[in-house]
């Protein structure tokens, strides 16, 4: 609900005497008063020319305070509609049991919720498209049958399923043919489908990648085994050697995490290894569309789409909020995937389906994504500069492509590396978190830091909290 009472600075009742100047008084008036619920969230600030005015202050030390509690969470601030209280603050003295687990920003109490965050998972949200989805959404609202108000398959909307064909056969190399394309609600939905439907035995999964993909893939009965990962990405000539197994799922255009391609003769392999078990490969493309240097690199279903079920998704492209993912599948897995899924009541919801339809056929997508690629290799080469200056000892790989880098750190300090960057208010993932425990182990210490997650203003922050807490150089 929207409240805008505090208009006027006098209204705030904010007392800026105590320690530390009138900018650290300030920033602590304005906690204090969210924090005591006298602000409740949504309520918009005043300009900072009209606090400063009625506070009898610079302008300036309000504009900073205001940035600085953006950054760490308790403000929002958009284009247009001004300074607010941030609307998802979290409640009051969350129990210690109830945080999540990990350093990533999840619904952690405030007092110890990172400033900043680099770890991997979603896009920069902030540069969520909202204008141009919102004209999509209508002119696919004004333009929907009214069949598409009702129950629906447990395909997708035939509209989404065209336009992508079109899509993903211009932009990714995939051979799509609106039949054999199914809409789920995102990747994980896709991937937890196709285990349950590949039965029981064995799916090989890449020694580096995400635990609760491995997770999904067990509950759904099937087993898992790792595939060595290295720097020409997962060593799928080893697959031949491994029993029982019925699938692979692989990140060929930018391994997750360690960001290598997967190189032209592991790419033959894995494919030679389907065709002669009958096995599959699920092609995970999560971020094919974010590659700076060359040409994309074509999805590995393109070789052998008999074989190779490709999965793509909006989650980085756009944002992961919208559950919107599409497998394109191979034509004996149609029917069984359907057939599931139809029993699951798992859809994804139809007006989200023909808007991003809409999105996709009118070029808006493109048009974003054009936005979001220069946007990503901005900060991509503002990182790689800032380590060149600052940490010429630490080399970063995996930067082709994606919304990541990796970082190689020496051996035996990425755990230090993690708690220095806690300490920092940085929110960090190292590699060793990706590790499958069933891999054997590794001695390769680095950090995976995903420069795509941070909205623009907090970058710079980032980095350089980062940059205080990489070991120092020789
Ligand atoms: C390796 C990988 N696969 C897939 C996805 C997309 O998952 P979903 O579509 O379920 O949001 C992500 C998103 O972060 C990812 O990192």
């Amino acid at each position: 609900m929207e409240n805008s009472w505090a208009t006027f600075g006098r209204d705030l009742h904010l007392d800026l005497t105590g320690p530390g100047g009138l900018r650290a008084a300030l920033l602590r008036a304005l906690r204090d008063a969210v924090r005591s619920g006298r602000l409740a969230p949504g309520t918009r600030l005043p300009s900072s020319r009209s606090l400063a005015a009625d506070l009898g202050i610079a302008r300036n030390t309000v504009a900073d305070a205001y940035t600085e509690l953006v950054a760490e969470g308790w403000l929002s601030a958009r284009q247009g509609s001004g300074t607010r209280v941030a609307e998802r603050l979290l409640p009051r003295a969350a129990p210690a049991a109830r945080r999540a687990p990990g350093p990533g920003p999840g619904p952690a109490g405030r007092a110890d919720r990172p400033r900043f965050a680099l770890t991997p998972g979603t896009p920069d949200v902030s540069a969520f498209p909202r204008t141009a989805w919102l004209a999509a959404a209508r002119r696919a609202l004004t333009a929907a049958p009214s069949e598409a108000f009702g129950y629906h398959t447990s395909y997708g909307r035939p509209e989404l399923r065209t336009v992508l064909a079109d899509y993903l056969a211009r932009a990714r190399g995939v051979r799509a043919d609106p039949d054999r394309i199914v809409i789920c609600a995102g990747f994980l939905q896709g991937l937890a489908l196709l285990s349950r439907v590949l039965g029981t035995g064995r799916l090989a999964v890449e020694s580096y990648g995400l635990d609760f993909h491995r997770a999904v893939i067990t509950r759904a009965g099937l087993r898992t085994v790792p595939l060595p990962v290295d720097e020409r990405g997962a060593r799928t000539g080893e697959l031949t050697a491994l029993d029982d197994v019925r699938g692979a799922l692989l990140t060929p255009a930018h391994q997750f995490p360690t960001g290598v391609p997967l190189h032209p003769d592991r790419r033959a392999a894995a494919i030679n290894w389907a065709r002669a078990t009958g096995g599959f490969i699920l092609e995970d493309d999560y971020d094919g569309e974010f590659r700076y240097d060359r040409k994309p690199v074509g999805a590995l279903q393109g070789l052998d789409p008999d074989h190779v079920v490709y999965l793509g998704t909006a989650s980085k492209s756009l944002a992961p909020a919208l559950r919107l993912a599409w497998m394109v599948l191979p034509e004996r897995l149609v029917d069984p995937v359907l057939a599931l899924k139809g029993t699951g009541e798992w859809q994804s919801g139809a007006l989200d389906q023909l808007t991003l339809a809409e999105f996709l056929s009118s070029g808006a997508y493109d048009r974003h994504l054009r936005g979001m690629r220069l946007r990503y290799r901005r900060r991509r080469d503002q990182l790689v500069a800032a380590l060149a200056d600052h940490a010429p000892q630490v080399q970063v790989s995996g930067i082709a492509a994606g919304l990541h880098a990796v970082l190689e750190l020496p051996p035996g300090t990425e755990q230090a590396v993690l708690q220095a960057a806690r300490r920092q208010g940085l929110a960090l993932e190292g590699l060793s978190r990706f590790r499958d425990p069933a891999a054997p182990p590794a001695a390769r210490d680095a950090l995976v830091v995903a420069y795509g997650t941070p909205p623009d203003h907090s970058f710079a922050g980032a980095v350089d909290a980062l940059l205080r807490a990489l070991p120092p150089g020789e």
